[in-house]
């Protein structure tokens, strides 16, 4: 019997999934305000207004989940005053944001660790989680406090004590598998190129799309080109090119 490999290929879960899981990481607000004099938090505030816009374009590009990197765990390291003013920038956004997510259908989720955020952030959070939580349109989860070395590790210590490394792998992918789906396209703005730890398990297939443009100056344009891109591209998934079969030899 002729084995007609691609046919074989068993498509992950996202593809299967009502839409596309998009994945942001919005970089460049910095360079952004100093090109022009200003100070970084400037660069900041004005990084707040693409995140909405793209929220927005979202489910007419097919966009079902949009994940965005608001805050690393390793962006403690920068100084106070803008750790201060980004997690100031993501709580105004969360809180701001209330009304607009429950008229469009969109459920706001953050993910990341809470324990280190400050108690009116955890709140507004909270208040917005529970005000979306039926919203069905689109789900935006921002990052705070993230890190996916961290979130693999937590993942990897609920697996507890398995029977054996097979039961392992299913328990630890279903853990992190449950939490989020696979990400199909990730998009970095600010000319880097590069995961900075963010959503490493779920990007294992990703397509990667890295832009010049700096994070304020992203617009819905931005995205839907890169979503364009995204459906010229071929997934494999590790199996063969579409067509490529070939008689058993
Ligand atoms: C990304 O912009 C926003 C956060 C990290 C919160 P940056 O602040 O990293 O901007 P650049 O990379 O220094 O220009
Ligand atoms: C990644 O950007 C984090 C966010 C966009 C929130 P960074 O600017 O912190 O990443 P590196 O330091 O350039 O890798
Ligand atoms: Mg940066």
């Amino acid at each position: 019997m002729t084995t007609n490999f691609a046919t074989q290929v068993t498509l992950p879960k996202s593809s299967r999934a009502p839409g596309l899981h998009v994945a942001l990481i919005p970089d460049g607000n910095g360079r952004w305000a100093t090109s022009r004099g200003l100070a970084r938090a400037v660069g900041h505030r004005r990084g707040v207004r693409p995140v909405r816009e793209a929220a927005e374009a979202a489910p007419s590009l097919g966009i079902s989940t949009l994940s965005v990197y608001g805050f690393s765990s390793d962006n403690w390291k920068r100084p106070e005053p803008e750790v201060r003013e980004i997690l100031g920038c993501i709580r105004e956004f969360v809180a701001s944001e209330r009304a607009r997510c429950v008229r469009d259908g969109v459920r706001l989720t953050v993910i990341g660790r809470r324990d280190r955020l400050p108690r009116d952030l955890v709140a507004a959070i909270e208040e917005t989680e529970r005000a979306t939580a039926r919203c069905a349109a689109l789900h935006l989860r921002l990052a705070v406090d993230y890190s996916a070395r961290g979130e693999i590790v937590a993942a990897a210590r609920r697996s507890a004590a398995p029977p054996d490394a097979r039961a392992f792998d299913g328990l630890l992918g279903a853990d992190l598998g449950g939490r989020s789906p696979d990400v199909d396209l990730l998009v970095r703005t600010g000319g880097e190129q590069r995961l900075s730890d963010f959503m490493l398990w779920e990007c294992a297939y990703a397509e990667l799309v890295f832009l010049d443009v700096p994070w304020p100056d992203f617009r819905r344009a931005h995205l839907g080109a890169a979503v364009d891109d995204f459906r010229l591209r071929e997934r494999r998934f590790g199996g063969l090119p579409r067509g490529a079969a070939s008689p058993a030899t």
